[in-house]
């Protein structure tokens, strides 16, 4: 995307919400108005209109101690609470909170007197094993109703969840369930992905059978694949039995506004992922006004769809706090998009009547790959908003998305966030912004953000450079769990007391806001984060590797591609054929990280391109990745070598 955005700048379609649109509009221009008078003021009115208090705060920011915020910290609040038990006092106990579809296509209808009452009986469970404020919880489950049921119960007790994504490996368990020292590990048999049951109970048996003490002293096991599994007597427990056995009644306990609600870990830019720290009372403040003002929710008569996974940061925000704090209806499904036909997405959109759909670009180029007659064999015409996430999108699949998908009507709010703002931070407000193919424009009503230099100077209209958060905001990262150091490091070393949020990005002539993708070693496959420093470790872990260097190569359906060049060992080298190398390097990978992580290419070389100091240059190394002309290699140590490492290649 960065080689092409003097094209972007150029590009000149504007989109004006319809007035019909306008005229619904939960946010109109009021919003900005009120966020510039007084923005902590503002705020303070958001925390009042979106969340119920136990008690009302009085503060609004504590910023005294940068960068760690408080926010509303004499408030106090049940999050689950306000997800659950308040919808029902509102007399909205029927309404359908959960639509849920798995992928062989069983149904089940969660009202919110449903989930509530599920929620308390799963909240009972974990007391009686012995589970507490502050405990922390890992959750490793598909994306089935019990993993919603698993957050808020934990969420409800004060315990703290780490929601880790079904598609990781043990290593990856293991090493998230030590650093958050997990007591309790809520998993499932298995879930469907793609016409099978993956299991999922095995990788959380291996995690706990790596050497040293765990802390874990429970397994929750929910039924949902019905594989074989292995059972270790005294530690795995049914979920059906334990909740069957717990209490129905459960009084939720209001907590302290920054009191932790859950770890998410995210990739880095060193090997070892960080765990990501949100608080109570921030947070919900800004998933739940996102929620309601970017996607124009009108609860009574919305059907929102966010087709996350629960695992990664959007389906905590905008499938479990965002959309349940403000009552609204959802699509959950289980399956992936293409399964058991390229059209299910399609054909869910039709049956449940979504009007609000979230998604990510990967998958909307996949779509595009695929032919518009697919979604064209559906009525998509209750679809009345659409969202993206994740990457930038570009104006193609942006246009194919409005026109196809959205019916040349419905408008697309682009939303840049990250795991670390825990709240969409830069988005058009959809009844107000004329949107622009391909940029997120403006930040929401109460952020600010800024496009400055690496000196720190604001960069003028048509210019790029970095992103920075230069004001604390609501639901902001409290930290990185267990290490304060790294937290200071990585965001606030750079410009002091400005987030840096590790975007390039670039204002257009007016001055909107156009992301251009990560300017450190973080890429971006299919809108999921991962780190070059971490695959190169699972890479120099395998006997035969010497060592490794990964970059993240432009992909046109993944936006990015894992490629890696690595130097095996001389001896090693005589027993493997370069194909069978590069095959078990890329299922090493998988093992070692995830899926996710398996590289799509792996080129064998003889040197790595390296600074006198002896820093990999990975610039020349996505050049050769990408087919390119290499750059300037002037700095490198041994010039010759991108040479050696093209024509090995040939
Ligand atoms: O590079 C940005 C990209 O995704 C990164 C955050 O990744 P993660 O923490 O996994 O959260 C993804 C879901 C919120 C960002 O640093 N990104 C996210 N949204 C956009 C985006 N890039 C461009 N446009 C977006 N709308």
């Amino acid at each position: 995307m960065p080689d092409n955005i003097d094209n972007l700048l150029t590009e000149g379609r504007r989109f004006a919400p319809s007035p019909e649109f306008v005229d619904q509009a939960v946010a109109g221009t009021e919003l900005a108005e009120q966020a510039a008078a007084d923005r902590l003021a503002f705020w303070a009115e958001q925390a009042r209109r979106h969340v119920t208090w136990a008690t009302e705060p009085t503060e609004t920011l504590d910023w005294s101690n940068p960068p760690f915020a408080k926010w509303f910290a004499d408030g106090r609040l049940n999050v689950a609470y306000n997800c659950l038990d308040r919808h029902v006092e509102a007399g909205n106990g029927d309404r359908v909170a959960l639509h849920f579809e798995g992928e062989p296509g069983d149904t089940r209808t969660v009202t919110y007197a449903e989930l509530t009452a599920d929620v308390k009986r799963a909240a009972n469970a974990l007391l009686d094993l012995g589970v507490g404020p502050g405990d922390r919880v890992v959750i490793y489950l598909p994306q089935i109703c019990e993993a919603v049921t698993a957050m808020l119960a934990v969420a409800r007790i004060g315990a703290v969840h780490s929601v880790v994504f079904g598609g990781f490996s043990a290593e990856s368990l293991r090493s998230r369930i030590d650093d958050a020292r997990a007591t309790l590990v809520i998993t499932a048999d298995g879930g469907w992905r793609k016409g099978q049951v993956s299991p999922l109970k095995p990788a959380v048996d291996a995690a706990l059978a790596v050497d040293g003490e765990s802390t874990v002293r429970h397994v929750l096991v929910v039924r949902r694949g019905e594989n074989e599994i292995d059972w270790t007597e005294g530690r795995d427990i049914w979920w059906h039995d334990a909740v069957a056995a717990a209490a129905a009644e459960h009084v939720a306990e209001p907590f302290e506004a920054e009191h932790p609600l859950f770890i998410l870990y995210t990739s880095g830019t060193t090997g070892k992922p960080k765990g990501i720290l949100h608080t109570s009372g921030g947070y919900l403040t800004q998933v739940a006004y996102t929620h309601r003002n970017v996607f124009d929710l009108h609860p009574e008569t919305d059907v929102f769809w966010c087709t996350a996974d629960v695992g990664w940061i959007t389906g905590h925000s905008y499938v479990v706090y965002g959309p349940l704090a403000n009552g609204a209806t959802q699509v959950l499904y289980e399956g992936t998009p293409d399964s058991p036909e390229p059209g299910r997405w399609w054909s869910l959109i039709e049956k449940y009547g979504v009007t609000l759909f979230y998604t990510a670009p990967t998958a909307i180029r996949g779509f595009m790959k695929a032919g518009r007659e697919i979604p064209q064999a559906h009525d998509l015409t209750s679809l009345r908003l659409l969202g993206s996430v994740g990457e930038p999108i570009n104006p193609e699949a942006w246009m194919w998305y409005r026109e196809v998908i959205g019916g040349d009507v419905a408008p697309i709010v682009d939303t840049w966030w990250q795991t670390e703002t825990g709240a969409i931070m830069i988005s058009p407000l959809p009844g107000v912004t004329e949107t622009k193919p391909g940029s997120a424009q403006t930040p929401l009503p109460g952020i600010s953000v800024d496009v400055v230099d690496d000196h720190g100077d604001p960069v003028s209209n048509g210019e790029g450079g970095l992103l920075v958060v230069p004001e604390p905001w609501p639901s902001m990262l409290r930290g990185i769990w267990g290490d304060p150091d790294r937290y200071v490091e990585t965001y606030w070393s750079r410009f002091g007391d400005r987030y840096f949020a590790g975007d390039g990005a670039r204002r257009d002539a007016d001055g909107d806001i156009w992301l251009l993708g990560r300017v450190d070693d973080v890429m971006n496959v299919s809108g999921h984060r991962l780190s070059t420093a971490e695959i190169e470790s699972a890479l120099v872990s395998h006997p035969i590797v010497a060592e490794s260097a990964v970059v993240g190569a432009s992909d046109e359906t993944t936006g990015q591609a894992v490629v890696a060049f690595v130097i095996l060992r001389n001896k090693k080298k005589k027993s493997l054929s370069p194909e069978e190398a590069v095959a078990q390097l890329r299922t090493h990978v998988a093992q070692q990280i995830g899926a996710i992580a398996r590289p799509r290419t792996v080129f064998l070389v003889d040197e790595l391109p390296k600074t006198r100091s002896g820093k990999i240059m990975r610039r020349l190394l996505r050049d050769v990745a990408e087919g390119r002309e290499v750059g300037d290699t002037t700095t490198l140590a041994d010039t010759s070598v991108m040479t050696v490492i093209s024509e090995g290649m040939r």
